[in-house]
């Protein structure tokens, strides 16, 4: 790879705290990152990117398995020869100037059965000093790989070499050529041009999820973009949940959730696994095991506060690497949404002079936060456990102004998957009253399924049919607005009420109604204590089920399963029609009656 790249000099990464002091260092020489003040915000730092580099690309992510139909309708394909082409073109050199960095990672505990070694070579310091907070990283990871251990190769360039004498800018990157790719078989990434988030720290969506969804596939286990979280309820009963979520859907919050001050007092208690990413293996006991591959937390910054999310402002509160976000004149971070008046003056995301009349945000809408999973005070204890936690329960929910319930059940597991796979989210927000363009997102995996989305919903079928007792499978929709296009329920800390529910139910132990799409709890089934300004009107409507919005919502699934009628499951189409006849055995607009007072 040095002949490939040409790099001036390569620096083997061994993940010790020397090292992160050396290159956090070396990216504050280089204008890269600002040294936050290190009273208000000890050992951290701002970098500002490119204007043109602050998201994932998905545009310009490919799938390049060997045929087009492995890689499916839903992802970008292209011949693996074809690109290899391409890429051989765009690598040589690429690293002229730059210092090539080796950065060996595990994505999951170190020697766990369930975890996977990486080695990511990069030419951008910033992606070793995020790589080391956001996995484990470094030589250890070199001694459990080995001479002959197996490891995912990761290639990674800014796509900016250096002439002789050239001065280099803060952000490296090329603004006008980008590729994100992956080749399934051979199991192997090659990034170029961005240094942003997922394009460049390829143990995230490349690895964690492109990928491992590949190995996953083959080798019989689930590699999700989902949170896992355990719930300990006031008799010590522990019970871990994983739930997806399409991004932007608040997931870091729902993570670390805050439970309502009835259900702390009485010793309920939600703790972290993880906040993205689940890798979930079938144990000997034929119970599910699940992993958090990442070591870190890259969240979004905007809508983070005390009010949000307190576990999330404790765990930045020092050694955070902020991307993207605004700058206060004492030296903190600031975004919208944070604590606190707003600043007469702010540096913005891109270093301009920023005042609260001001018509631009003053932090990118997807600036990040990169910190340490174990800075979270609600860090679960068996967060970093080899073996994994028990899973219990899946979570699935979208965004939605209107039609999907609060919370419903799935009948069976087929249910369940029919109910993922056809999850969808507003992708913008919805205008008063209207609702926003639903975008079909199965499994929260649309971006990172790494082959065809319906071979995947397969996958989830037959690995059911393999459990002896698979986890319940559960939909929720935070986001429901009513006419006025006010959302109808309070969210954050009081999902914890609907959690509650869903914990009892894979238990056995609490109620639900059979309505067309699956169970429901009834009013009573839920702890209303200490919630107030929500009535068992609200609750109802929250609940109900329209039929004309039903009608759409089947239409809209049709035109997915359409796009992947190739390889839909029969499952799915079964499914469909059940679902459109309890609907219309049902009255148009189906409430539950309102509990008996
Ligand atoms: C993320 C995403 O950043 O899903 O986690 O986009
Ligand atoms: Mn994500």
């Amino acid at each position: 790879m040095v002949a490939l790249c040409e790099p001036t000099d390569v620096h083997w990464c061994d993940g010790s705290e020397e090292e992160y002091q050396l290159l956090t260092q070396r990216l504050v020489d280089a204008g890269t990152f600002i040294k936050l003040n290190d009273e208000l915000r000890p050992a951290s730092f701002l970098a500002r990117s490119d204007p043109s580099d602050v998201a994932r690309v998905e545009d310009r992510t490919y799938i390049c398995s060997r045929t087009a139909q492995d890689a499916g309708p839903t992802n970008n394909w292209m011949d693996p020869a074809e690109m290899k082409g391409i890429l051989g073109g765009l690598f040589q050199g690429s690293m002229r100037g730059r210092t090539m960095y080796v950065i060996p990672f595990s994505m999951g505990p170190l020697g766990s059965p369930i975890a996977q070694i990486g080695v990511e070579i990069s030419d951008s310091a910033y992606v070793a000093v995020n790589m080391k907070i956001m996995t484990r990283m470094g030589s250890a990871v070199l001694d459990v790989l080995g001479a002959d251990g197996a490891f995912v190769p990761c290639m990674h360039t800014v796509g900016a070499p250096l002439e002789p004498g050239q001065q280099d800018v803060t952000w490296p990157c090329n603004p006008t050529v980008k590729y994100i790719v992956h080749f399934p078989e051979e199991r192997s990434i090659w990034s170029y041009g961005s240094g942003y988030g997922g394009n460049a720290l390829l143990g995230k969506k490349c690895l964690a999820l492109r990928i491992a969804s590949t190995m996953a596939r083959d080798e019989g286990w689930l590699a999700e973009h989902m949170l896992i979280m355990g719930v300990t309820e006031p008799d010590g009963t522990k019970t871990y949940v994983a739930a997806a979520f399409p991004s932007a859907c608040g997931k870091t919050n729902f993570a670390m959730i805050e439970p309502p001050e009835s259900f702390a007092a009485a010793g309920w208690k939600v703790t972290t696994v993880g906040d993205d990413i689940a890798w979930i293996k079938a144990a000997a006991d034929g119970t599910l095991h699940a992993i958090n591959p990442e070591a870190g937390y890259f969240g979004v910054a905007p809508g983070t506060s005390m009010s949000t999310n307190p576990s999330a402002m404790a765990t930045i509160r020092a050694n955070t690497i902020f991307t993207n976000v605004a700058l206060t004149d004492d030296g903190d971070v600031w975004w919208e949404g944070i604590d606190g008046d707003v600043p007469a003056h702010l540096l913005d995301w891109k270093g301009n002079d920023w005042t609260p009349s001001s018509d631009q945000k003053a932090a990118h809408p997807n600036s990040r936060f990169t910190a340490p999973a174990v800075q979270n005070p609600v860090v679960d204890p068996e967060w970093d456990n080899p073996a994994g936690v028990k899973i219990s329960a899946f979570v699935f929910g979208g965004r939605r102004s209107g039609t999907m319930p609060l919370v419903h059940q799935s009948f069976n597991w087929a249910h369940g998957v029919y109910l993922a796979a056809t999850m969808g989210s507003e992708t913008t927000a919805a205008a008063f009253g209207e609702q926003g363009i639903v975008r079909r997102d199965p499994f929260a995996m649309l971006p990172f399924a790494g082959y065809h989305m319906a071979d995947y919903f397969n996958h989830w079928l037959s690995f059911g049919r393999s459990i002896e007792n698979p986890p319940r499978i559960f939909g929720v929709n935070w986001f429901r607005r009513d006419a006025e296009g006010r959302f109808v329920w309070p969210g954050f800390g009081e999902n914890m009420r609907v959690l509650q529910w869903i914990v009892a139910r894979t238990q056995g132990r609490a109620n639900g109604l059979e309505s067309p799409i699956g169970w429901m709890p009834r009013f009573h089934d839920l702890d209303w204590a200490g919630l107030e300004d929500f009535s068992e009107a609200d609750y109802l409507h929250a609940m109900s089920l329209d039929r004309d919005d039903w009608d759409k919502e089947i239409l809209s699934h049709d035109e997915l399963f359409i796009r992947l009628n190739d390889r839909i499951p029969r499952e799915m189409i079964a499914i469909r029609d059940l679902t459109l006849s309890a609907l219309w055995r049902s009255p148009h607009h189906w409430e539950m009656n309102p509990d008996p007072t």
